[in-house]
């Protein structure tokens, strides 16, 4: 009963993907944030915040053992952390580093290439690669380190090479090229730096810099580094992952490639709920939940529930209205 629900009964199945849709106002967030995550959080003892009105939450509750909300804030506080650094790929890239020759004469170990610890590191600007100069009228000026010429390290450490790159030129490497470059030589460590890197391509994230700051990420890109997070997690226990509204700014092709995601969850026995009112989404739910029929105090109510198909012939439904062109669309589509 939360802000305008009308005191509904939900039924969220588990182990399949869930869309729960409905024009903006419609009561989505208020369901499935204020009322269904917070509840869930409370029964499996991660407190957190006061959930929504509601009188009862039932079901197969020790079929998951957690609940994951995945939202789009930033990944990490500080400039510091990267997409690699998150997904621990920068350290099976330091210890590769660490074996090479030149680095073991100088007794270099993987926290010698670390940008975040004293040590090999520019002490100038502390790894940054840059220096923040406040300005008292205007905003704060970034320029590059004069001691390092923005390339975060020591000298000693630049001069250490693998295959003809140090660990600075690594950082500038995108995902993919990164990727592509460990994968010319078929060694062990090497397939550690890819196996963690892999998850990235997967959410379709190739295309950003590994030492590029998390802070400088759009908030989709740092949903998605998050998904790629979990997607790394092989022996993860069965988790409900909740997604707003995941599609925000994306295009077509990266639709696309989350939907990939979502699916290797599911494969993987977790349960995925998500809020959306992307039409490309919604038509591959197994499961729709709509809200409305409008927002603010009109809506708050499941308007219908069932499969896409279902949801198109629902006629008090705007996404069914929606649904119901996108479907037909699809089939003249597959007549041609
Ligand atoms: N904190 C709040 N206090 C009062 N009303 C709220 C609050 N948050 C949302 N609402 C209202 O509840 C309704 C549903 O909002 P919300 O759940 O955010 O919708 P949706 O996520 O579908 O866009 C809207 O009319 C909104 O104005
Ligand atoms: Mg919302
Ligand atoms: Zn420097």
């Amino acid at each position: 009963a939360q802000n305008n629900l009308k005191s509904i009964d939900v039924k969220f199945p588990l182990h399949v993907m869930t869309v729960v849709s409905g024009v903006s106002g419609s009561g989505k967030s208020s369901l499935v944030r204020d009322v269904f995550y917070r509840a869930l959080l409370r029964h499996y003892g991660e407190g957190g915040e006061m959930p929504g009105t509601y009188s009862r939450l039932s079901g197969d509750m020790d079929r998951i053992h957690s609940v994951e909300f995945v939202d789009q804030n930033p990944i990490g506080k500080s400039t510091r952390s990267n997409p690699a650094t998150y997904l621990k790929a920068f350290d099976e890239i330091r210890k590769l580093f660490a074996e090479q020759q030149g680095a073991k004469q100088m007794g270099f170990s993987p926290s010698y290439f670390s940008f975040n610890s004293e040590g090999g590191r520019c002490e100038e600007c502390k790894g940054e690669g840059t220096i923040t100069v406040e300005m008292q009228f205007m905003a704060d000026i970034v320029l590059e380190c004069e001691s390092c010429h923005g390339k975060r390290y020591k000298q000693d450490v630049l001069d250490i090479e693998y295959r003809g790159k140090n660990i600075s030129d690594v950082l500038d490497m995108t995902i993919n090229q990164a990727i592509e470059f460990f994968s010319e030589v078929n060694g062990s460590q090497e397939k550690r730096i890819i196996k963690r890197l892999k998850p990235l391509q997967d959410v379709g994230l190739g295309y950003i810099k590994l030492g590029q700051s998390s802070s400088t990420l759009s908030g989709g890109e740092n949903q998605r580094v998050k998904l790629a997070f979990f997607l790394s997690n092989e022996k993860q226990e069965s988790t409900l992952f909740i997604f707003d509204e995941p599609t925000t700014g994306l295009h077509f092709h990266d639709i696309n490639t989350l939907l990939k995601s979502f699916n290797q969850l599911i494969e993987r026995g977790h349960t995925v709920v998500i809020i959306e009112h992307n039409m490309d989404i919604i038509k591959c739910a197994d499961h729709v939940i709509d809200m409305g029929p409008e927002g603010g105090k009109e809506g708050g109510y499941v308007v219908c529930t069932g499969t896409p198909e279902e949801i198109a012939e629902c006629s008090a439904s705007y996404t069914g209205m929606f649904l119901k062109e996108k479907l037909r669309s699809c089939f003249k589509f597959i007549e041609k």
